[in-house]
């Protein structure tokens, strides 16, 4: 099995900047809390907050929810917690992938009870036809088929191609 590239690294770098645009418009003024969830937001997170020119404070929480409901609530695994108050502040999360939108909404329901002043989302990629939960996306790089995706972060066979520049998948 080969890797096949599916976006570019050209595509995503003009995306992230894009969407730091976007930040750095929304939040004009404002001191924000980026959280990057580690280990699969790594690049997406260290390319993006290049491209925030805001008072920015950095966070990394490392996660893996489980229990699959159709109703939200399942539990989540914290494995690395924030070192932080979060009260007060405007949190972004910077997530990798929402795939079945289950770890992304027992992160949003544990971040909300520490009392944010607001909190948005911003995932690398989307794939609604694996979508369960309801998650609210406010800055989305990519929708993508449901395909296996890895590289620029995300991994594959147990932790491996997170290096690799572009998003790939798999070819038979
Ligand atoms: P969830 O189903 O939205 O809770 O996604 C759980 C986690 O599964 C994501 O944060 C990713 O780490 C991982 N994941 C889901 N789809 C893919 C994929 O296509 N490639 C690599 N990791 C994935
Ligand atoms: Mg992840």
């Amino acid at each position: 099995m080969s890797v096949k590239e599916y976006i570019s690294e050209e595509r995503i770098k003009t995306r992230v900047k894009e969407i730091g645009a976007e930040i750095n418009k929304d939040y004009a003024g404002e001191e924000i809390v980026i959280i990057g969830i580690l280990n699969g937001a790594i690049m997406f997170c260290a390319d993006l907050i290049r491209e925030i020119k805001l008072p920015l404070r950095l966070e990394m929480m490392s996660v893996s929810s489980y229990g699959d409901s159709t109703e939200s609530s399942g539990e989540l695994d914290i494995r690395l917690d924030i070192k932080k108050s979060i009260k007060d502040k405007h949190v972004i999360i910077v997530e990798d992938i929402v795939d079945t939108g289950l770890t992304m909404t027992c992160l949003i329901e544990r971040l909300k009870k520490l009392g944010p002043k607001s909190l948005k989302v911003s995932t690398l990629l989307y794939k609604p036809a694996r979508s369960k939960h309801d998650v609210k996306i406010d800055y989305l790089a990519f929708e993508v088929e449901d395909k296996f995706v890895l590289g620029y972060g995300l991994d594959a066979m147990g932790g491996f191609y997170r290096n690799l520049p572009f998003i790939g998948v798999y070819e038979s």
